[in-house]
């Protein structure tokens, strides 16, 4: 499964890429605000920055949501730099806009996906990524990773090559059950990556065996 980092913060990209298991970033305009990113200059700029420092994908998300505005917005963004992927909204100008990218081989990310009826329809419009927001239908009591299931389902029984970016994961469990279900890649915050590093044995037995050898060489 491919790991991506769901920020526009540099450090946090960077802490990621230093660990060598990144694969990609997403973002959304949420995060660039979040990160204090404003003004057109500075958020493309800021996608150059992460390119930069990251070797694999990375999603910028078209405000537009008409079907003119998306195309223009999304040949910019995707003019800035080989490795970035335009992020389309799942509404219906946003279908018609994921099938003109991917007839021009412009790399797609369909996002705020909550039903197997809007993946399916990104996947015949020929996404590279579809996003279902798994956290987000948490929040609601419904079952994200459920979305994920019948995503894998309905993709492979026609084998369609669109990439499940399982998003709005929020902690390790979610990376863990994306794992388990065979989602294609999941993006996730630094928080719920370094997350999966921890076990309380590892730690017990790391110090008896410091202590141990210590007591050997002392
Ligand atoms: O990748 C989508 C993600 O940014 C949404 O996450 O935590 O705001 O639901 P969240």
């Amino acid at each position: 499964m491919k790991f991506f980092i769901d920020t526009a913060n540099l450090a946090q990209i960077k802490e990621a890429q230093q660990l060598g298991i990144l694969d990609g970033v997403t973002t959304n305009p949420s995060l660039m605000a979040k990160e204090g990113i404003t003004g057109k200059n500075n958020i493309l700029k800021h996608y150059v920055a992460i390119c930069n420092i990251v070797e694999g994908d990375v999603s910028a998300e078209v405000i537009a949501t008409d079907y003119e505005g998306m195309i223009r917005e999304g040949e910019e963004l995707a003019d800035l730099h080989e490795q970035i992927v335009v992020k389309v909204p799942m509404i219906k100008e946003g279908i018609k806009a994921i099938k003109y990218f991917s007839d021009k081989g412009i790399k797609t990310n369909c996002t705020l996906v909550f039903s197997v009826g809007q993946a399916l329809l990104a996947a015949k419009a020929g996404a590279t990524y579809v996003s279902p927001f798994i956290g987000r239908l948490d929040d609601i009591s419904t079952d994200g990773l459920n979305l994920i299931n019948e995503i894998r389902e309905v993709y492979d029984n026609y084998g369609y090559e669109t990439e499940i970016l399982a998003a709005s994961v929020r902690h390790t469990m979610h990376i863990i059950e994306c794992a388990k279900i065979g989602s294609d890649v999941m993006t996730g915050p630094l928080s719920a990556i370094i997350g999966l590093l921890n076990h309380p044995l590892t730690d017990i037995g790391l110090a008896k065996f410091l202590a141990d050898h210590k007591k050997g060489n002392d």
